[in-house]
């Protein structure tokens, strides 16, 4: 059997998978295993931050690999440690809890709020959490409900009680469901990424933040996927003038190992007490020696190339033939076009390119350090195919 027939009769049926079966790759390259090669904007989902079996990260990887693997939450260990302290240093925050997902960094700040109110009100009556329509924030059941897109909820009830979904970009609407709720935070990805690379407007988030302020809720940013240099900056709050209370991020912190983290601000962070929260694989010593690394690396430099290039797609797409529109910040982008995204995305398979999908729109995530040249090549076929 082939691995494409392998896979189809043993795994679960969760992934329309490309006709592809990638083997091995350097930085934003592929090769599948008839040894064609693809220039990579996609980073295996705005994971592969330094692209793939990047040398750094590989020697950071290996180095712990062959020192300590894991110990469990019973031991102090460095890497997590250093990785904190590296965390809270560079955004201001207090506390960092490690998980293994973002999902599961997104369940840790649920908790996190949740209890913050229990607390402060001795009962469950303020724990809402307002979140915003075309959210994406998980899978797992209690993110999955606080993902406000109708589509993921379909055939998965009940849910949990708590949320209320408030119209991105509308004061209006949140500041209606704080008063119709005893809310304890509003939750939102300040660009939505699965929901079609929609950056939310400034005005909003500052209004939001004031309302916050205002009625005491909780600010938590779910930088999941705008995070880790991403955006053009360490966070995208950063860009935003916020300080939130609850910052959740995974995928391109691990730079290609699961990592997914909750970092904790002043008012919150003595809320999580031993045996309140835990995973086991939380703050593995590997992962966390390799998002060190990552981390690390992310500086002014890396930022300024991540804008630079940012500019140059936006300027190639912008006035292109078949593009309708533009949208996202830094190396997260969506494209409006007028063909079918999906047949753009196929179309660029072909011809050596991965791109993504986001609802309507072809999205890029690109590795934050591709080359020139390659990201010169993959724009200049990604603009032929959509205008074919
Ligand atoms: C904004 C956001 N939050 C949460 C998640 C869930 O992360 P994970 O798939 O690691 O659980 C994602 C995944 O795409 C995301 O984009």
């Amino acid at each position: 059997m082939s691995i494409t027939e392998i896979d189809k009769q043993y795994i679960a049926n969760t992934y329309a998978r490309f006709p592809v079966e990638l083997v091995s790759g350097k930085g934003a390259i592929l090769k599948d295993s008839d040894g064609k090669e693809y220039i990579d904007l996609g980073a295996g989902i705005a994971v592969n931050a330094f692209g793939v079996a990047d040398d750094e990260w590989v020697a950071a990887v290996t180095e712990q690999l062959n020192k300590l693997t894991h110990t469990s939450n019973l031991y102090f260990t460095e890497p997590c440690a250093r990785l904190a302290q590296m965390l809270c240093e560079r955004t201001g925050m207090k506390k960092a809890f490690f998980g293994n997902s973002g999902a599961e960094a997104n369940e840790c700040a649920i908790k996190v709020a949740r209890r913050y109110a229990f607390e402060k009100y001795g009962d469950e009556s303020h724990s809402t959490i307002i979140t915003l329509k075309n959210s994406f924030h998980g899978r797992t059941i209690a993110t999955l409900t606080a993902t406000g897109q109708d589509g993921y909820h379909t055939h998965f009830g009940p849910f949990v009680e708590g949320f209320v979904y408030a119209e991105a970009n509308s004061l209006d609407d949140v500041k209606r469901l704080a008063e119709e709720n005893n809310c304890v935070a509003v939750m939102m990805e300040l660009v939505q990424g699965e929901g079609g690379v929609c950056k939310l407007d400034e005005a909003f988030v500052n209004g939001v933040k004031a309302l916050a302020e205002e009625k005491d809720m909780l600010i938590i940013i779910d930088e999941v996927q705008t995070g880790n240099g991403r955006t053009g900056s360490l966070y995208a709050f950063q860009q935003y003038g916020l300080n939130p209370d609850i910052v959740t991020t995974a995928k391109g912190i691990g730079g290609g190992l699961p990592i997914g983290i909750a970092m904790l601000g002043e008012k919150v962070q003595d809320v999580l007490v031993p045996g309140s929260h835990g995973t086991t694989f939380g703050g593995n010593p590997v992962c966390c020696a390799g998002a060190c690394s990552i981390l690390s690396r992310i500086d002014d430099n890396l930022l300024s190339e991540v804008k630079a290039k940012s500019e140059y797609i936006f300027e190639e797409l912008g006035n292109a033939q078949g593009v309708k529109s533009v949208s996202g910040l830094g190396l997260m982008i969506g494209i409006e076009t007028e063909k079918s995204a999906k047949d753009i995305v196929n179309a660029c398979l072909e011809k050596g390119v991965l791109v993504l999908t986001a609802k309507t729109k072809v999205r890029l995530l690109p590795p934050l350090n591709i080359g020139w040249d390659e990201l010169k090549k993959a724009i200049t076929i990604l603009k032929e195919t959509i205008a074919e």
